[in-house]
């Protein structure tokens, strides 16, 4: 039997890849949720904050910025809040904690190929990239991103609603590992307990502009449905008054009939930092989307004015600092868990 042996506080954990420029979704969905956390309750909580650059390859991308993106990612979570001066709060790069692939590979032993091949993510990019440019890596990503989690023991994961399947395997490998090896691995909470945690009453999927039935996604190719961090203000607003409604010409929050107008009033209720029914209560009913969409545009347009401002002020040599401190201080808990991994399965 090989026991967890962890007296330090339950750990918050999310990671944002590296692979383009991130957006709105990334922001609201995973960024802010943590970032709340961490300003608000880490001196109960652990909170890791990481950059999957291994993951950021998994589909194709220009090489040559992956380390600038990665190292703008990690001044991006600073300017939107998240306190780097405090020795709670770890901010590091998955790649250079060599514990995160060595895990890997232990768990691709105990992970099938059909497990895998169900995984919706997978299926959806690789029919977009086709079967010759579908990397290994894309399929294994899944196991990748469990080794994330249960290397610092995580227990709340806050994801946005398309990695809730890829949790929910994270559990079941690593329930699968301690029934089989005894208590190896912390369980991290079910998605449905995730969300109650973060005060969701679901995931959130913030949708397409152009587009609202998919994903608003930072691989898009044209990014005319997205709203980036760095867009220019202007520019941003711009997309959103030429943002996909409907023709019924009556403001309502139905995602089936009226995805676009939906998106909207969700996009204006994370932006002015209130309920969703407050927003669908006050718009309801309105018959001009011009207008609507407008207050939109302009709320976009303060966040990402703001937000620039706080970028610009990001000391970029305090993050270089912050995250060569934490991978140093973090090393040694991935490897106590990946000994215990190694050890239970006979390489150790
Ligand atoms: P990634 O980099 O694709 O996205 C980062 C986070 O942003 C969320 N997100 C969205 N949320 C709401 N609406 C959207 N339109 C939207 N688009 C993206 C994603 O759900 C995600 O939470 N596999 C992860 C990265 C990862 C990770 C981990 C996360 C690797 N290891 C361990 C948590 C724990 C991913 O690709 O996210």
């Amino acid at each position: 039997m090989y026991n967890i042996d962890i007296m330090t506080k339950p750990v918050i954990l999310t990671g944002i890849r590296a692979n383009s420029d991130l957006t709105i979704g990334n922001y609201f969905g995973a960024i802010l949720p943590i970032i709340d956390m961490a300003k608000k309750r880490s001196n109960e909580y652990q909170i890791n904050m990481f950059i999957p650059d291994l993951h950021s390859f998994t589909t194709p991308i220009d090489h040559s910025r992956l380390y600038s993106q990665s190292t703008n990612n990690a001044k991006l979570f600073v300017a939107a809040g998240l306190p780097i001066d405090n020795s709670n709060i770890y901010l590091y790069r998955q790649s250079y904690i060599p514990a995160h692939s060595e895990l890997t590979v232990i768990l691709d032993c105990f992970t099938g190929f059909g497990e895998m091949s169900r995984m919706i993510q997978f299926k959806d990019k690789s029919n977009t990239i086709g079967a010759d440019r579908t990397s290994i890596g894309l399929f294994n990503y899944p196991i990748l991103m469990a080794s994330d989690i249960l290397l610092y023991n995580a227990k709340y994961v806050p994801v946005g609603d398309d990695q809730s399947q890829h949790l929910e395997f994270t559990r079941d490998i690593a329930q699968r590992m301690n029934s089989k090896f005894g208590n190896l691995f912390v369980v991290p909470e079910a998605v449905k307990d995730q969300h109650e945690f973060f005060g969701k009453d679901q995931g959130l999927r913030i949708m397409d502009l152009v587009d609202p039935t998919s994903k608003m996604s930072k691989s898009d190719d044209s990014g005319r449905g997205v709203i980036f961090l760095n867009d220019d203000p202007a520019v941003a607003a711009k997309k959103v008054m030429g943002a996909t409604t409907d023709d019924l010409a009556k403001i309502n929050f139905d995602r089936d009939n009226q995805p676009g107008v939906s998106n909207l009033l969700e996009i204006l209720s994370l932006l002015q930092g209130v309920t969703l029914q407050s927003v669908v209560d006050q718009y309801t009913g309105q018959t001009s989307y011009g207008d609507f969409k407008s207050v939109v545009a302009g709320e976009v347009e303060k966040f990402l004015t703001d937000f620039h401002k706080k970028l610009a002020e990001v000391d970029a040599k305090a993050v270089m600092v912050k995250l060569e401190q934490s991978e140093h201080d973090l090393k040694p808990i991935a490897n106590a868990t990946l000994l215990r991994a190694q050890q239970a399965i006979g390489l150790r």
